[in-house]
């Protein structure tokens, strides 16, 4: 159609339809109702907010672990990565979507120069009966953050590993838990009728850690128990940074990590970036319940599965649910 057309094939993305000043969502983004509706719970408790500044604080990674198994979500604040670091990327994500569109197609999977650079809309539009009010960039590792982040990543996964008796994490456990990393930047334009549609429908990611910058907007909201529909807000907080627990890191835990689903509202006033770095298995990597976790003769629930079928079984539908674990079942 000439939606897809100007959306997808000129490069204009969703932000071209929002900057256009359209009155009304095009029919193509209304979700159905049960994926945009959500009961937001008035939290007692909230997202764990965890300060890094002590690291080998016993306390610390008590916080970490626990966050990790009760919410699958937590923030951290001191956590080492250079605030201009944050601030640059931010502003890189803004230059990118601000180009032309003809420049931004450059990098649709069509035309993109490298397997590692692609731009797209939505999640897989070919799939999806309804689509997502989202432009993003996905990126294999190359940006400065990413490089700044890698001691968190490795001190959070050094902690978690540890309440999963894992006391040294070798090359070859490096390499299952960090194997393959990438990163997405994504934006998110105002939208016309934002309770039509969503930003990413619910999913929980198919990572070992997803370590995401959000800005000041908000819109990414967490469920607070599998089967019910409470959903609680990542409340954005200025130098924070969300970690959250993937499928991955819930498979090899034998279950005792959560990875939890997730989604992002659209906006009716207010464009928001976000920049998720996903640390993964590699995909030759097999994924199961670590022999550690199983030492003390708990059964494993999950099977070992190829991390690359994981991945493609992720792919192969839209974003309405967490059901791809179901496959290492
Ligand atoms: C995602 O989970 O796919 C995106 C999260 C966000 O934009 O906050
Ligand atoms: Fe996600």
């Amino acid at each position: 159609t000439d939606l897809t057309d100007f959306v997808i094939n000129q490069g204009h993305g969703v932000k071209g339809l929002s900057e256009m000043g359209i009155k009304a969502l095009p029919e193509q983004y209304i979700q159905p109702l049960q994926e945009r509706v959500m009961t937001k719970i008035e939290p007692r408790e909230s997202i764990p907010v965890i300060d890094m500044s002590k690291w080998d604080d016993p306390q610390v990674a008590n916080s970490i672990c626990d966050a990790a198994e009760k919410w699958g979500f937590f923030q951290v604040v001191n956590h080492g990565v250079p605030q201009e670091v944050l601030d640059n990327v931010k502003k890189a994500t803004y230059g990118f979507f601000g180009l032309p569109a003809e420049e931004k197609r450059k990098y649709s999977k069509e035309n993109s120069p490298s397997n590692n650079v692609r731009f797209g809309t939505s999640f897989t539009p070919q799939v999806e009966k309804a689509l997502e009010w989202k432009d993003y960039l996905s990126l294999d590792e190359i940006l400065a953050y990413m490089k700044s982040s890698k001691v968190l990543i490795n001190h959070l996964l050094q902690v978690l590993m540890k309440r999963l008796n894992v006391n040294e994490i070798d090359e070859t456990k490096q390499s299952l838990l960090t194997g393959s990393v990438r990163t997405n930047i994504n934006y998110y334009p105002i939208c016309p009728n934002p309770e039509l549609t969503v930003g990413v429908g619910r999913h929980s990611d198919v990572s070992t850690l997803t370590v995401l910058l959000q800005d000041s907007v908000g819109g990414l909201y967490v469920r607070v128990n599998e089967g019910e529909d409470s959903w609680i807000h990542v409340p954005p907080i200025d130098g924070a940074i969300v970690i959250n627990i993937g499928d991955a890191l819930q498979i090899m835990s034998n279950g005792r990590y959560r990875s939890v689903e997730h989604r992002v509202t659209a906006n009716g006033s207010s464009n928001r970036i976000s920049v998720p770095i996903f640390v993964n298995p590699r995909p030759q990597d097999m994924i199961g319940p670590l022999p550690e976790t199983l030492a003390n003769g708990e059964k494993p629930i999950y099977k070992q599965v190829l991390y690359s079928d994981y991945v493609k079984h992720f792919f192969r539908k839209a974003h309405d649910g967490k059901d791809t674990v179901d496959f290492a079942k």
